[in-house]
């Protein structure tokens, strides 16, 4: 499954693969690991685990947390942008998934930088609060939840920090007025009270960021 840029046209993604060179060998050997395990292919589309590198590269990021890790994919563009001793803390419900992410930090050579909760983050989350305030938050994990992981990130985002959410188009159906199927419905109802609560609750500054999938940040003010 091709995750295209912009305006849908190969072309496009096509040069930015070649003149930014986004997946290195390291991320293309997770990609196809998670496949052969049977995981589904929903780890962040190429550019976005380079756009994700370089945002964290670019506000300094020391303390980062993911929540909803797969094999690792994203957290290793993170946990490659983070300063010198920074650390990412990565939060994975499914078992299979958080031990082939432990594989991939150790491939990377970033496993000394990445520390992997394996469990609900719904619930484990708080057992990070007294490492905060952080410097960036990445949202990954089950939609319907997304407007709870931003509660927390409101809380322990340090002032400047940055919030992360993926999937923000709600894979095309963000707009939609009309749904088939309850599931869909529900989590793109989250995902419209998460970009209305970063565009418009007052705590941060926000854009959605118009990625393959959509990739909203916000900039915490207060
Ligand atoms: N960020 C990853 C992709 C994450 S896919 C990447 O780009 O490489 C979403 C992940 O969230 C799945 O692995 C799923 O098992 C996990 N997940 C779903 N609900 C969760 C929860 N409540 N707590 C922690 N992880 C959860
Ligand atoms: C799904 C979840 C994701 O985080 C993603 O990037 C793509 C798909 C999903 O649950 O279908
Ligand atoms: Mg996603």
């Amino acid at each position: 499954m091709e995750k295209l840029l912009g305006q849908n046209d190969p072309k496009l993604m096509r040069y930015v693969d070649e003149t930014f060179r986004p997946e290195d060998p390291v991320l293309a050997e997770i990609r196809e690991r998670a496949a052969r395990l049977g995981f589904r292919p929903i780890q962040v589309g190429k550019a976005d685990a380079l756009h994700l590198e370089v945002l964290t590269r670019a506000i300094g990021a020391c303390k980062a947390v993911e929540i909803g890790t797969l094999a690792g994919y994203s957290g290793v563009a993170i946990a490659r942008g983070l300063a010198p001793g920074g650390k990412l803390y990565t939060f994975e419900n499914d078992l299979a998934h958080s031990v082939a992410a432990r594989e991939s930090f150790e491939k990377a050579g970033l496993a000394d930088r990445v520390e992997i909760f394996q469990g609900d983050a719904t619930r484990r989350l708080n057992e990070i609060n007294p490492l905060g305030p952080f410097d960036l938050v990445f949202i990954d994990a089950d939609k319907v939840s997304y407007p709870a992981y931003l509660a927390w990130a409101s809380e322990h985002l340090r002032v400047g920090g940055v919030v992360l959410g993926d999937n923000t188009f709600g894979w095309g159906m963000i707009a939609d007025t009309d749904f088939e199927d309850p599931a869909d419905e529900r989590a793109i109802q989250a995902l419209r009270e998460f970009n209305r609560e970063l565009a418009q609750g007052g705590r941060f500054r926000s854009t959605l960021l118009p990625t393959g999938e959509g990739l909203t940040i916000g900039v915490k003010l207060r």
